[in-house]
């Protein structure tokens, strides 16, 4: 059952939060993983935001669930600490704080133990009438074995639901063996595969941008556009995680799943609704129509890069191989450069060029629509080259908004000047609100019941049905990452690539910006 609303309620948009109507059923949300990074990080902060906005009724609690063995008091201790590390010090408000870790508690519990669920199990009592939210902030081997010791220690009550983390799996195999184990347990309606740009609000208002208004969708496809590029810059190195990156690499990490999820939306067909499966099954067929980068091809299509010591905003940073965790020599791809084709009859023979990389000069994410010259120009001196073609550039993140670049004349009498002027619509100066972080929207959404903006099973095999080919190029052509400076924008091959089809990327100063 889903309530329907995926975009906020205007009320929201105009600034009046109406909580009361917004909130949510009474429920009990068990984090395993309870002491984790993401939990601390992340899924805390959110779930105290949606606190402080008043979304959860006095009888819901959180739960925090790992092997540490922990009083109710230790845990509560660490959670007020990680919120004052990671809220920022204008929405830390010491009663707010004090009223939320009242509804937290912990459970010392051995996941892989068959008898480690009883203490959960007690705590959690019988109460059919709450939704049961398990989110399992896991090692992904672990989601199976665990949604089998749920069922046996009774707690997969009728309103229960997990929640997977990504990555799902690191091939197809492994997925399909995560999505059959899990799927033994739950119903898929039940299941929940969280993708965090899908929570992004800016990755929502590609749905807004596209479907809420008539003047791009006429023009959205191959005729008018003449490619996409889809950039996610991180300025950050491994942040800890170097022995589950060192197993993953961009490609798996990144693309697999943000990037795909990002060319869904921006390709996909216009869903006859935003209810039930509309939107996923769209997404589905673009991910089945994408077509396979194999063999040879992963030589022209794809750049992989690795990188070494540089600076990034005048900070000195070490390179991949003397990062914490990283071992002697390793082959894995810090950046991804591709470039991908939908077969279909929107968008046949029309580029998508995708780049992800670490350690990169800004932190950016950003979709860039590059429309097609005009057929023929009227303006004296200016021939088809001169006149910039439009271009849309979406930003998911920083600075959101969007802007399209547009030709204007030139005000002053004389002759007609054209120049490029851009149309800039910025998302903070026009809501004047804070914008919840990913996590806010889709915590609360898996209790709402709405699995939208979650990646269904299907889906993420389609991703990773794409994906395996290139990560077997790779291996079969001994395609090892290039080098690149830290702090610069990926390797040359990423530049080659493009301008080898008479492209660019979009301006490397300006993103982000
Ligand atoms: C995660 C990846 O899914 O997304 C990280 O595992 C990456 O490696 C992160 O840093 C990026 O998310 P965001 O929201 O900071 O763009």
């Amino acid at each position: 059952m889903t309530d329907g609303t995926l975009l906020d309620t205007p009320s929201r948009l105009l600034g009046s939060p109406a909580a009361g109507s917004r909130r949510v059923a009474s429920f009990d949300y068990v984090v395993v993983g309870g002491t984790g990074d993401l939990t601390f990080r992340k899924l805390l902060p959110a779930l105290y935001y949606s606190h402080s906005e008043g979304l959860i009724d006095g009888k819901s609690r959180i739960i925090g669930a790992s092997r540490s063995e922990l009083s109710g008091d230790d845990y509560r201790t660490r959670v007020v600490e990680s919120l004052k590390r990671f809220l920022p010090a204008s929405d830390y408000d010491e009663d707010t704080v004090a009223s939320f870790v009242r509804r937290i508690d912990y459970v010392a519990t051995d996941a892989t133990d068959p008898d480690g669920w009883r203490n959960l199990a007690a705590f959690l009592g019988e109460d059919d009438t709450k939704v049961r939210v398990f989110y399992l902030a896991t090692s992904p081997d672990l989601f199976g074995p665990i949604c089998q010791r749920l069922k046996e220690a009774g707690l997969v009550s009728p309103l229960a639901r997990v929640v997977l983390e990504k990555p799902i799996g690191r091939d197809l195999k492994t997925a399909l063996e995560i999505n059959r184990q899990v799927g033994a347990v739950f119903e898929e309606s039940a299941i929940y595969r969280i993708d965090h740009y899908l929570g992004k609000e800016t990755v929502q208002n590609l749905l807004a941008l596209r479907f809420a208004n008539a003047l791009f969708e006429p023009v959205w496809n191959s005729r008018y556009i003449d490619h996409i590029q889809i950039t996610v810059a991180e300025t950050v190195g491994l942040e800890g995680r170097g022995g589950y990156y060192n197993r993953s690499g961009a490609l798996r990490d990144m693309v697999q799943n943000h990037l795909l999820q990002m060319l869904c939306l921006v390709a996909m067909e216009p869903p006859s609704h935003l209810e039930n499966e509309g939107v996923r099954d769209e997404k589905l067929k673009v991910l089945r129509a994408l077509d396979p980068i194999c063999g040879q091809d992963v030589i022209h299509r794809t750049v992989r890069g690795q990188y070494r010591a540089g600076a990034i905003n005048g900070q000195a940073v070490p390179g991949y191989l003397d990062e914490p965790g990283i071992e002697g020599e390793s082959n894995t791809e810090t950046f991804v450069g591709l470039r991908a084709e939908v077969h279909n009859w929107r968008w046949a023979g029309m580029p998508f060029y995708i780049r992800t990389g670490k350690r990169l000069p800004v932190k950016a994410s950003e979709v860039v629509i590059q429309f097609r010259p005009v057929p023929h120009s009227i303006f004296p001196g200016y021939g088809n080259d001169k006149l910039q073609p439009n271009k849309l550039v979406v930003r998911v993140q920083p600075n959101e908004g969007m802007h399209l670049h547009l030709m204007t004349k030139e005000p002053g009498p004389g002759g007609l000047r054209l120049r490029e002027a851009v149309l800039n619509l910025s998302f903070s100066d026009t809501f004047k609100q804070r914008f919840p972080d990913a996590y806010e929207r889709l915590l609360m959404d898996v209790v709402r019941g709405n699995p939208t903006l979650f990646m269904r099973r299907d889906e993420v095999e389609a991703a990773w049905r794409w994906c395996e080919p290139i990560l077997d190029g790779w291996e079969e052509y001994s395609v090892k990452p290039k080098p690149y400076m830290a702090g610069s924008w990926g390797p040359s091959a990423a530049v080659a690539m493009i301008e080898r089809d008479g492209r660019s990327w979009h301006d490397d100063a300006a993103v982000g910006r």
